[in-house]
């Protein structure tokens, strides 16, 4: 375990063992401020092999900050929670399937239930929409099954973001002829790279599953290494995989104008937003660039709007990118203090 550089001014966190499995599971709740219905915060379940706990407890707190941010950001009312259920490394056959698998979902609904409503848990990484509605069979408090889509309106909000901020710090008016690099080609990244072919930009992609090619080929997007992938030659790169993916190191290799994309807490630590700002790097911070998969899911499953509506609103993320890129650089400060002031404000129904 690395030194814990940690955000630790949480409402709530609990730390237990599941009953069933024994793995280690840590619900962290950082705020439940103006949350609808109050005092209730959301929040996925990330289901992962850590080799330490501590590690999942680091993340479980990252995480949720990084989840109010973005609902604050996105104007849901959702607060900001996450579960991690950290499973030792070793822990054969992964991912976890059959009566294992079950165990772990019963531990975890019988864990957020015993919260008696404070914490709404639902899909993330390792878990799936399909194990929410399970939950959900258990506890009322799980979501996230039944919306379809977060991915896509993951992509759309990347999307959005993009060209708002393209127009800003490149004078471009669209995408086309537009380097972009894509590492991870997933759920987001793939409907990302179609939109993004669709614009017209030239596309630089990869993937640690080499399967994603087919993707890459229909496109007429460029396959690359993986390693070295981020720092090739382009005017955007888009992280749409694993998150601290944003070293000191890789943010003085960069070359490119401008970051954005779907994966959470790309910074390995806050200072590289500086280190990105000095170099003339324009970063649009993870919890606003995917912001989209969060609005689209209340706006569809909560509000009980159409998918158009919802799509509408998480285009606006946009105009949200493009106010953080002015106000820091009028402000003379990162992006990240300039949406995290953004965050604050907005919670504070400034
Ligand atoms: P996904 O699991 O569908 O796709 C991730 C892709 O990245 C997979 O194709 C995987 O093979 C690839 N990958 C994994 N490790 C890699 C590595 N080291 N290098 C390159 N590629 C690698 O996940 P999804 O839904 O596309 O999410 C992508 C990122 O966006 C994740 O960090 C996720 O936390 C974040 N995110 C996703 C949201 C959603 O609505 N799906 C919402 C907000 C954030």
């Amino acid at each position: 375990m690395s030194e814990l550089q940690v955000p630790f001014d949480h409402e709530l966190v609990i730390a237990r063992h599941g009953p069933r499995t024994g793995y280690r599971f840590v619900v962290a709740i950082h705020s439940t401020a103006g949350t609808e219905p109050r005092g209730r915060a959301g929040g996925g379940c990330r289901l992962a092999r850590y080799a330490d706990p501590l590690d999942g407890l680091h993340d479980a707190l990252r995480l949720s900050e990084g989840m109010s941010r973005k609902a604050a950001i996105a104007g849901t009312r959702t607060g900001g929670a996450k579960c991690v259920i950290a499973v030792p490394p070793g822990e054969a056959p992964w991912p976890l399937e059959g009566e294992r698998r079950e165990a772990v979902l019963r531990d975890l609904a019988e864990i957020v239930d015993s919260l008696e409503g404070r914490y709404l848990t639902g899909p993330d990484v390792g878990t799936t929409p399909a194990d929410m509605e399970f939950v959900h069979s258990l506890t009322p408090h799980a979501a996230g099954f039944a919306e379809g889509g977060t991915a896509l309106g993951t992509a759309v909000g990347v999307h959005a973001c993009m060209r708002a901020a393209a127009a800003q710090v490149l004078g471009n008016a669209g995408l086309a002829g537009v380097r972009v690099t894509i590492v991870g080609l997933g759920g987001v990244g793939e409907p990302l790279a179609r939109r993004l072919a669709a614009d017209g930009a030239r596309l630089a992609v990869t993937d640690i599953d080499p399967s994603r090619r087919t993707v890459a080929a229909d496109l007429g997007a460029e396959w690359i290494e993986l390693d070295g992938a981020q720092r090739r030659e382009c005017e955007i790169v888009a992280p749409c995989a694993l998150g601290a993916t944003l070293t000191q190191d890789e943010a003085a290799a960069l070359r490119c104008r401008l970051v954005v994309g779907a994966a959470n807490n790309q910074l390995a630590g806050d200072g590289v937003a500086a280190a990105l700002a000095a170099r003339g790097i324009a970063w649009v911070p993870d919890f606003v660039a995917n912001a989209g998969g969060l609005l689209y899911a209340v706006t569809v499953g909560r509000d009980r709007r159409t998918r158009e509506e919802a799509f509408e609103r998480v285009e606006r993320l946009g105009d949200t990118a493009l106010e953080i890129l002015r106000r820091a650089e009028a402000e003379g400060i990162t992006t990240l203090d300039a949406a995290v002031r953004l965050a604050d404000e907005r919670l504070a129904g400034r």
